[in-house]
């Protein structure tokens, strides 16, 4: 493995407009790739300060899983820079939904963990549970239904707001096909430089993202866009090492950055 990770750094940005806040962003892209970022001997031992954020939020992000040491790894250097953020799943309590975080979840944590690690940012929260809408202070919600064909539509009349993201996090229903249909209709919404992650990938689901079989930009080119103009992705599995002992074996993210 290369020690090249501190290029990996996504740190230069092009603010493409930046009339009544955030619009859209270009991030410079470095040239690593993100099996090296992910390599778990760079991963910090020691509680980041996302961490923080998501434990005290009530999040399992920092918990039962330890994802935001990944992800402090790959937006340390966004905390100063306003732009929009995008998580499917809000966190309902309802025993009856799908995915649901348990009677004793606290709806909206992880919204508000990343609202606190980046005090510019905009969270726009997605959920297929009505109960789980709230507004507070940069934070917006949203009813969305993953399953469903029309799924970017639901973001439709949050558009003026959020027209892209540089961050979209899928921690909605955990279910494969519904991961790339859902990756498939929001990735060009994903601004050149920004990351899309899949959370809590099931054991009987990893081969569909661990076994390199599956391709963003083959599977999801623009129809609109030239070749040469086609967006560009890497993309990542990974298998993380347990935080805690009785961690299921889900704890495994598919990073997507795209690069062009
Ligand atoms: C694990 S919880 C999210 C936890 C939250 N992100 C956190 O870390 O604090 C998963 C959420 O997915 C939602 N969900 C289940 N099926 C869904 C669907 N088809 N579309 C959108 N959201 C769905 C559930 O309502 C639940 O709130």
């Amino acid at each position: 493995m290369s020690s090249n990770v501190s290029a990996v750094a996504p740190n230069a940005k092009h603010p493409s407009s930046a009339a009544n806040g955030y619009k859209s962003t270009t991030v410079a892209v470095p040239h690593s790739f993100l099996s090296e970022m992910m390599a778990s001997e760079y991963l910090p031992s020691a509680m980041t300060p996302l961490c923080h954020h998501m434990q005290r939020r009530g999040s399992d992000k920092a918990t039962f899983h330890n994802y935001t040491r990944v992800y402090h790894h790959l937006f340390q250097h966004w905390t100063r820079d306003a732009f929009n953020l995008l998580e499917i799943g809000i966190g309902s309590i309802d025993a009856s939904v799908p995915s649901n975080m348990g009677p004793n979840g606290t709806p909206g944590a992880s919204l508000r963990g990343w609202r606190d690690y980046f005090p510019k940012a905009n969270v726009l929260g997605a959920d297929i549970d009505p109960q789980t809408m709230f507004s507070e202070d940069r934070i917006s919600t949203c009813v969305l239904d993953q399953r469903s064909p029309h799924v970017a539509k639901y973001l439709d009349g949050m558009k003026s707001m959020f027209p892209s993201f540089r961050v979209i996090v899928d921690d909605g229903l955990h279910d494969g096909a519904t991961n790339l249909h859902v990756m498939k209709h929001l990735l060009p919404r994903l601004d050149v430089g920004g990351y899309y992650v899949i959370e809590d990938i099931r054991p009987d689901q990893q081969p569909i993202f661990s076994a390199r079989r599956f391709y963003p930009e083959q599977h999801f080119p623009s129809p609109s866009a030239s070749a040469e103009s086609q967006p560009r992705y890497r993309y990542e599995f990974c298998h993380l090492a347990y935080s805690a002992p009785g961690v299921p074996t889900d704890n495994c993210l598919f990073i997507v950055q795209r690069t062009q």
